[in-house]
């Protein structure tokens, strides 16, 4: 079986002109298949970071990172994957609609397959109404539902999302959830940062938190949380205790 998000021991040092971030700090963390697992952590904690490193787009400075049992520096590794940037932008002179046509097409897709593959994914995200609106014309809310259709046009196994309720109102949050449950119902494998702490613990089988580049929990919500605590609690908790270590409190 190929697992299809495997990291070890990954460290990611980020060089400027003037300092050295230290981003990861030799994570190792594994996703299953079928396994809907939360990325969570303070801002600055290196989740944006990770996601780079398995999309290619940041080279990790010492560890490994595979996808479905390939490097992640081998572009194969990458085609049965979807993702959602943290702030997806895109050619806003395109409308919603064309935008997913153009997606599918990198993806080899054409004619009705992809005319209906692309009304379908529309529907999914409630953008139907807008779909042939400029995407110049989009709020936050829209490009974010816009751009989780783009990451789904490909039907994929793995589905990255970073930040995936960002700029959503409640509806919005609810229909994100709705998708992932989906996805899971149709074998998928998700792996999706947020904020939205009680979001993860509905959706979610499994959780990992990272603090300042150190994964300081990993696990299924039950497991982790006492009973009687919400995962919030148990995720300050879990900050504050690293936070306090950091400065030998
Ligand atoms: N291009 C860059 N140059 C310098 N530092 C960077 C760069 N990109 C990221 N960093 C630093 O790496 C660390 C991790 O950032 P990252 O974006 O991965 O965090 P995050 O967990 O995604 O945070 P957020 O919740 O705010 O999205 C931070 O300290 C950040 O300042
Ligand atoms: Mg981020």
């Amino acid at each position: 079986m190929q697992v299809p998000i495997e990291v070890r021991d990954l460290e990611v040092c980020i060089r400027s002109r003037r300092s050295v971030v230290h981003a990861l700090q030799g994570i190792s963390l594994e996703v299953g298949e079928k396994q809907v697992v939360g990325f969570i952590g303070p801002n600055g904690a290196g989740k944006t970071t990770t996601v780079h490193v398995l999309l290619g787009f940041t080279e990790a400075t010492s560890g490994s990172a595979k996808l479905f049992g390939e490097d992640v520096r081998h572009s194969i590794a990458r085609r049965r994957i979807g993702y959602l940037p943290e702030l997806p932008q895109t050619y806003n002179f395109l409308t919603g609609r064309e935008l997913l046509h153009m997606a599918g097409r990198l993806f080899d897709m054409k004619g009705a397959v992809l005319k209906d593959r692309a009304a379908e994914l529309l529907e999914l995200v409630s953008m139907t109404y807008a779909a042939d609106r400029k995407i110049a014309t989009y709020s936050r809310g829209m490009m974010q539902r816009i751009g989780l259709a783009q990451a789904l046009v490909n039907d994929p196994d793995l589905v990255i999302l970073d930040e995936p309720t960002g700029g959503l109102d409640p509806l919005g949050r609810l229909d994100v959830r709705n998708i992932i449950a989906t996805l899971r119902e149709r074998g998928k494998t998700v792996f999706f940062s947020s904020h939205e702490l009680s979001e993860v613990e509905r959706v979610c089988d499994q959780v990992i938190i990272l603090v300042a580049g150190q994964i300081v929990a990993k696990g299924p919500v039950a497991e982790l949380v006492p009973a009687g605590e919400s995962l919030e609690q148990f995720f300050i908790d879990s900050v504050r205790k690293m936070q306090n270590r950091e400065v030998g409190v």
